[in-house]
Parts: structure tokens; C-alpha cells; sequence
């Protein structure tokens, strides 16, 4: 595998063993005082973020270094982005300074692929990871929260998972929609009608339009952030009634089943789509999910940059 643009570059197979990779490289690192494999050392890995971002760009720094590669980070403010460069010359520059890997969130869907197709014509060019573009494809996140189901539910295969809120701008639900189901979930979108994307019902999903009717089977709910900056000032349903319709409140948490778990990508708008006590609450796992990010993260790495004949670490 050269890029990972979308989960449908990934099979069954392929996405399992990527899951059990990020824990092969938990364990390498488990207990140890020096954070260092030496796997990636002399590869360059570049992150090139024209929107903003706390966890992906942190997580795959952190992945990198910790597998002793070269990580140089690329924010179009600070870049020549911000004097009018264009995305195919800011693209070709990074690959001509010898990127081995160029990690890419961009606001337009698709830019990603566009960028490993520029950088790959010659077909010696960087590896392309979409690290969030529009609001296509987010595969990674998709990666470590299928991880952090796996290792808080067991399995993936038979469970029930309840997405619930912007479907229409998330590039997560989309991800983990099908790639969720591509491991054997059974996946349930929850959301207001204005807030579900048109060809929704291609997907490999069920939908819902009530939080409370899909609590109690429920395994997992994942929790999306409304994303206001992409709703061009126009907000429905209104912050109070997103809130009190599709709110993850202390009385929702208490319909689930004992096992269920609670995720959120990041970041969480507190009190709207999340009471502050859940998001704290020990049945959240949005820690665990920065945590397996980086591994997950490792993981693609290698994957990308080394293959698959190595072993891990
Ligand atoms: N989940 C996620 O993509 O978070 P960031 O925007 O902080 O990277």
C-alpha cells in the first residue's frame, strides 16, 4: 500500500492487521524510559495542515519520533501558503525537499488525492496520508477508534455502534461508517435531518432520528462535533435544541447497557453535545482514543514506508 486517501484503500484484512500493528507497537514501547524505535530513522515525514488541528498533527509527530524519523511540520499560515503558493507548487516543494511521507488536512475534499497524484507522477514520489480533507475521509481516526472499540468492547463483529449528531460535515462518521461496518459492525446513524448528507442511504447504515430509541442497544455511541465553521453561519437545529434532542446527558448515559462505551474524536463542545460529568465519566474513552491515535498512527507508518515483510518492533 502506497497512500491511505480512504478506508476503502483498506480490506478487512488489511485494516485488522493495521489494528493489531498499533498494538504490536504499544507493547514494544510498554515500560520503556526511551520512547525510541529505531524503524524509520532517516525517512522524512512531513505534516502539511491548512486547517487546524490539536490531536492528528500532535499524534502523528509523536508517532514519528517515537520510530526516529525526521518529522518537519508544514502550517499554511506560517508557510508561503499565506503569500498565495499554490497547492500543487506547495506540494511539489515538500517532494522536492525529499518528503518520504507527506501527511495532509486540508478544507477540500479530495485535496489529498489530488496531492499524491501531483507528487506521483514519476511513481517515485512521497506516501500520501489523508489526514482529514473537507468532509470526505478522516481514515486514520477511523483506524484508532475501531482500535479503541476493539480493546474496550472485545470485537468489533456483531456490535452495534450509534453515531450520533453532524453527519453532513464529518468526515469521521464517514470513515467509521464504512469502516466499522467493513469489520462487522452493525453501524446507526443518529441525527437531525438537516444535519445527514444527500446519498446517506447508500451507506452501509441504518438511520435513526432519536437518541433514546437506540441508547439502550447500543454497544458504543460515538459522538461527532457539530462543526459550525463549515455552516455558513446558518446553525439548525439551535446549539439549546441540538443540546436538550441529541445531547449525551447524565439521564442518556444511564440508558446504556453496563458495557457500552462513550467516543468522541475531538474536540468536544462540552454541554451541547456532551454534559461535562459524561465526558469525565470512566464510560468515555477519549483519552484511550489519543492514546491508540499515536499507535495507530505508528502503524500506518510503517505500514506505508517499510511494508509489511518487517516485523513491527
Ligand atoms: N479528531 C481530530 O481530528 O482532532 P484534531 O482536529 O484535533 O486533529
Amino acid at each position: 500500500m502506497k497512500h491511505l486517501l480512504s478506508v476503502s484503500d483498506l480490506t478487512r484484512d488489511s485494516a485488522t492487521a493495521l489494528l493489531d500493528d498499533a498494538e504490536r507497537f504499544e507493547q514494544a514501547l510498554l515500560g520503556r524510559e526511551v520512547r525510541k524505535l529505531p524503524t524509520l530513522r532517516g525517512r522524512t515525514v512531513m505534516t502539511v495542515f491548512y486547517e487546524n488541528s490539536t490531536r492528528t498533527r500532535v499524534s502523528f509527530e509523536v508517532a514519528g519520533k517515537w520510530m526516529s524519523a525526521d518529522v518537519i511540520n508544514v502550517s499554511a499560515s506560517s508557510s508561503s501558503v499565506s503569500k498565495g503558493e499554490s497547492l500543487r507548487d506547495t506540494a511539489m516543494t515538500l517532494h522536492a525537499a525529499g518528503a518520504d511521507a507527506l501527511i495532509v488536512r486540508h478544507p477540500a475534499s479530495g485535496a489529498a488525492h489530488q496531492i499524491a497524484a501531483w507528487t506521483n507522477v514519476d511513481g517515485n514520489g512521497p506516501s500520501v496520508i489523508n489526514a482529514g480533507d473537507g468532509t470526505h475521509e478522516h481514515p486514520t481516526q477511523a483506524l484508532l477508534d475501531a482500535l479503541t472499540l476493539r480493546q474496550r468492547l472485545g470485537s468489533i463483529e456483531g456490535k452495534r455502534v450509534v453515531i450520533v449528531g453532524d453527519i453532513l460535515h464529518s468526515r469521521v462518521a464517514r470513515s467509521n461508517a464504512f469502516l466499522l461496518a467493513k469489520l462487522g459492525a452493525e453501524v446507526v446513524l443518529v441525527a437531525p435531518r438537516t444535519l445527514l448528507p444527500n446519498g446517506v442511504d447508500t451507506w452501509p447504515v441504518t438511520v435513526s432520528s432519536s437518541i433514546d430509541a437506540e441508547l439502550p442497544g447500543a454497544d458504543a455511541v460515538l459522538l461527532l462535533r457539530v462543526q459550525a465553521e463549515r455552516m455558513n453561519g446558518g446553525f439548525f437545529p439551535s446549539p439549546r435544541e441540538y443540546s436538550v434532542r441529541f445531547g449525551l446527558s447524565e439521564k442518556r448515559l444511564g440508558q446504556l447497557a453496563e458495557h457500552a462505551v462513550v467516543l468522541h474524536p475531538g474536540p468536544m463542545l462540552r454541554g451541547m453535545e456532551i454534559a461535562s460529568s459524561v465526558a469525565d465519566s470512566s464510560k468515555t474513552a477519549v483519552l484511550q482514543q489519543v492514546t491508540n491515535g499515536v499507535h495507530m498512527r505508528m502503524a500506518v507508518l510503517f505500514r506505508l514506508l517499510v511494508g509489511t515483510d518487517e516485523v513491527v518492533a
